[in-house]
């Protein structure tokens, strides 16, 4: 992911567009709760996987504050950047598509011989997709600007949107995330989150302090703390001192991009106590943190624990190590 993060100033901010339907559920989850050794009562999952738009996920929330900058500023087409199976270049292609605009999705890697998972989507809602080739993020950002001046050229107005969608702008969705929680479940403990690109956990630390929340990183992006650090001080009226964040790195692996056995172990456990699918690389990732943190007693068994399902289930179509 590009290490680039835009602090949005205040003069961009406008109102979001509605792109999804909310609040979404919180469910109990008394099988997965026993199975992990909580309380029958004290798991809930956030289906922000059942968020409405191009098969739902987080990036939806994060997608109405960037579109309602992209409007503004009167964009014709969308543009951003990802891997080959980023979910957020996936609901970037359905957002466009639900507001009338093209997009351009500029993907680091080869082209498939046969696009899978969410490259099916991107092309199902006409996305045009540029294939970088092995690229590092400087190149990605230069192919990104090479596309904003195609657009250019050809009389539109390209509206670029941050890899990963995570500006301190659209870390605002979590923050309306967290009212919606805490509306749903008052005194809850934690919430467990996946950070890819960091916005999510960002807005959640900004609507309901860092002490409740706990990301689980991906290994998507070289230095998350810094990255967290800057989302955070790009938010208006947010104080959080640093030492009270939660970021652990416990489930990384081989990297981002491998499937480690205790994701494995945790979509079979999902789907299997509860019928809810997790992705390998995000959720998987996040619910063997909760598993860790239960088995270790970070977390206790009674504390009213919420796990975040972001979605992504798309990309376990199309990653490389797909098997149950
Ligand atoms: C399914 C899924 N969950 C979680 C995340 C992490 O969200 P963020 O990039 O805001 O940290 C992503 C990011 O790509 C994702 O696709």
């Amino acid at each position: 992911m590009t290490e680039q993060c835009a602090v949005v100033p205040a003069a961009a901010r406008p109102a979001p567009v509605v792109l999804g339907s909310w609040p979404t559920p919180l469910e109990r989850a008394p099988r997965l709760a026993a199975a992990v050794g909580l309380a029958d009562d004290a798991l809930w999952v956030k289906r922000d996987d059942l968020s409405g738009l191009g098969g739902g996920g987080n990036k939806v929330r994060k997608l109405q504050y960037t579109c309602a900058q992209a409007l503004a500023a009167g964009a014709t087409t969308l543009i951003t950047s990802g891997a080959p199976q980023s979910n957020h270049a996936r609901l970037t292609a359905a957002a466009a598509a639900r507001l009338g605009l093209r997009s351009v999705l500029v993907l680091q890697g080869e082209e498939p011989e046969v696009p899978a998972g969410n490259l099916v989507l991107d092309l199902l809602a006409d996305a045009r997709l540029v294939w970088t080739g092995p690229a590092t993020a400087e190149q990605t950002r230069r192919e990104v600007e090479r596309q904003a001046d195609k657009v250019r050229q050809d009389g539109g107005i390209p509206h670029v949107i941050p890899h990963g969608g995570s500006n301190s702008y659209a870390a605002q969705g979590y923050v309306d995330c967290s009212g919606e929680l805490l509306a749903q479940l008052p005194g809850l403990d934690h919430v467990i989150v996946a950070f890819g690109s960091g916005a999510t956990m960002a807005g959640l630390v900004a609507g309901l302090g860092a002490e409740r929340v706990i990301g689980i990183d991906t290994g998507a992006v070289a230095d998350p703390w810094a990255r967290l650090s800057e989302l955070l001080d790009g938010m208006p009226d947010v104080r959080v001192r640093r030492a009270d964040l939660q970021l652990d790195h416990g489930q990384i692996g081989a990297g981002y991009a491998a499937v480690t056995a205790a994701a494995r172990e945790a979509m079979r456990l999902a789907a299997r106590t509860e019928g809810i699918f997790l992705d390998p690389t995000y959720t998987a990732r996040a619910l063997a943190g909760l598993i860790a943190r239960v088995a270790d007693g970070r977390i206790k068994r009674e504390d009213r624990t919420v796990f975040l399902h972001t979605g992504g289930l798309p990309g376990l179509f199309g990653h490389p190590d797909f098997r149950a």
